[in-house]
């Protein structure tokens, strides 16, 4: 038997990186082009082209059926308009598969849709385990003035579907308002069905 060595990763509690990380990937506002409802404030914003958030990978794993991946996941926050800084959102390529969130700090919602379009939103905060099951695309917003992170563990064969969310979008955005954040639907909605 050819048995993969156990590993430890620690997390810095302060910033949500990852010492040793093998991938950090960072996401622009260029990234997300398209992403954002306020279509006017998303092209005046990419004068600046602000980072929105970045990936730190913890371990080469192998990217097979019985292997976890884990990463965290370090959202800044800010608003494109009205509407707060976010991940560009997925389903998984082998979409029946699931994931857990770990909120380590800052303040969030982690939205989820159906393929239907059926939306769901869960909170986040520092000690916040949220569910993603089989089939729910998911993003996450950071609500808060500070940095959202959170750690993901998810299936090594998960993968990534970004053309169903990039395409037809999620039907619900989250937006500021004076009361705080709410869940508004998306005007530029156009359904999983988009690229059909
Ligand atoms: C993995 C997962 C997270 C996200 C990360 C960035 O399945 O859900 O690690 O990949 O939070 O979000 P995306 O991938 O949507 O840019
Ligand atoms: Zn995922």
């Amino acid at each position: 038997m050819n048995y993969f060595e156990p590993l430890t990763r620690f997390v810095d509690l302060t910033n949500g990186t990852i010492p040793g990380a093998h991938v950090v990937q960072r996401r622009y506002l260029e990234d997300l082009r398209g992403l954002f409802a306020d279509t006017a404030a998303e092209a005046a914003l990419l004068d600046e082209n602000p980072l929105l958030y970045e990936v730190h990978e913890a371990a080469v794993i192998p990217k097979e059926d019985g292997h976890l991946l884990f990463s965290t996941t370090v959202v800044r926050p800010g608003t494109v308009g009205e509407e707060y800084f976010m991940t560009k959102g997925h389903y998984h390529a082998r979409a029946d598969r699931s994931e857990l969130y770990y909120c380590l700090a800052g303040e969030g919602l982690l939205l989820m849709q159906t393929p239907e379009g059926r939306v769901d939103a869960q909170p986040m905060r520092a000690g916040a385990a949220c569910y993603v099951p089989p089939y729910w695309g998911h993003r996450s917003i950071n609500t808060g003035n500070e940095d959202l992170v959170f750690l993901a563990v998810y299936p090594a064969d998960a993968g990534y579907d970004y053309g169903t969310i990039a395409e037809g979008g999620f039907a619900q955005i989250v937006v500021a308002g004076a009361e705080g954040p709410r869940l508004v639907p998306n005007p530029r909605y156009l359904g999983s069905g988009a690229r059909d």
